[in-house]
């Protein structure tokens, strides 16, 4: 299997498909908004693995209630619910996709085309069990969930063995030693303007805001993207740090993502002033 895995990776093969599926997912979610709802942005965490919950909570609910007797509507109608719900499920996660680096982006598409198949076989399963065929219709749905099943495996192996839509940046902290430690003289930072330092050899980024000095990890929680070549821009009245591979942006006031694709808060390191000297410590 990790034979297997490691071919998808790099079946470039894949890549005419995925390149003109991504324009096609990039062209039409075109409005910041939509994208930044579908990624996650407002709950401060990826969407699409919280949505897929609903679909794959009825379908394996629904495998379990036509094992028993006297259950058809209950079967029917969790069926109904995964499928419907699956819907919405599957355009966060084109959005998330679309947005991913070239090698998730073949798993990413494999994992797509196998719940698309697990999805229309429950929409084939749902149609039946509404035209009293509930014998195909459980058919069909166990179709179902084996396709559905193929595509969580994919899921997981891009989460877990590929890092899709984690935080890159959060395992820096664990390079932190406890404590506090000096980042600079705070006369010596410029008003307004990203400074790079480290700390224990992580690259952090410094923002001085009169008397106010943030430090924020420089990895973006995106795709590792240096944020301190960053643009400083300001959004909604909040100074906000854009990186420069994808756009995500960052209030330098707590680290909120305020864009995607990035779904993660940055990590903000607590701050004090110490004889003049600016010292971080890990939150
Ligand atoms: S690396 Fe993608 S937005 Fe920063």
């Amino acid at each position: 299997m990790r034979e297997l895995m490691t071919k998808l990776e790099q079946a470039s093969g894949l890549d005419r498909i995925g390149d003109r599926l991504q324009r096609a997912v990039q062209g039409t979610l075109r409005s910041q908004r939509v994208r930044d709802a579908l990624h996650g942005v407002w709950l401060g965490h990826p969407l699409h693995p919280a949505m897929v919950q609903v679909p794959v909570g009825a379908w394996i609910s629904a495998a379990v209630v036509d094992l028993l007797p006297g259950q058809r509507r209950a079967a029917t109608t969790l069926v109904g619910l995964g499928t419907v719900s699956a819907v919405p499920a599957a355009l966060a996660g084109l959005n998330d996709w679309a947005a991913l680096s070239r090698d998730q982006r073949r798993v990413g598409l494999v994992h797509a085309a196998a719940n698309t198949v697990g999805l229309a076989l429950y929409a084939g399963s749902l149609a039946a069990r509404l035209n009293g065929r509930h014998g195909l219709g459980r058919a069909l749905a166990y179709l179902g969930l084996s396709a559905a099943g193929g595509g969580a495996y994919l899921g997981g192996h891009l989460a877990y063995k590929q890092g899709a839509q984690v935080s890159q940046s959060v395992s820096d902290m664990h390079l932190i030693a406890d404590g506090w430690h000096p980042v600079g003289d705070l006369t010596g930072l410029p008003q307004r303007e990203l400074v790079t330092r480290e700390i224990d050899d992580v690259s952090v980024i410094l923002y001085r805001h009169g008397d106010d000095v943030t430090v924020m990890l420089e990895r973006c929680p995106h795709q590792s993207g240096p944020l301190g070549e960053g643009e400083v821009q300001e959004i909604d009245g909040h100074a906000c740090v854009v990186c420069p591979w994808h756009g995500s942006a960052f209030r330098l006031n707590g680290g909120e993502v305020v864009h995607g694709p990035a779904a993660n808060d940055q990590v903000v390191l607590p701050t004090r002033v110490v004889s003049g000297r600016v010292e971080a410590r890990l939150p």
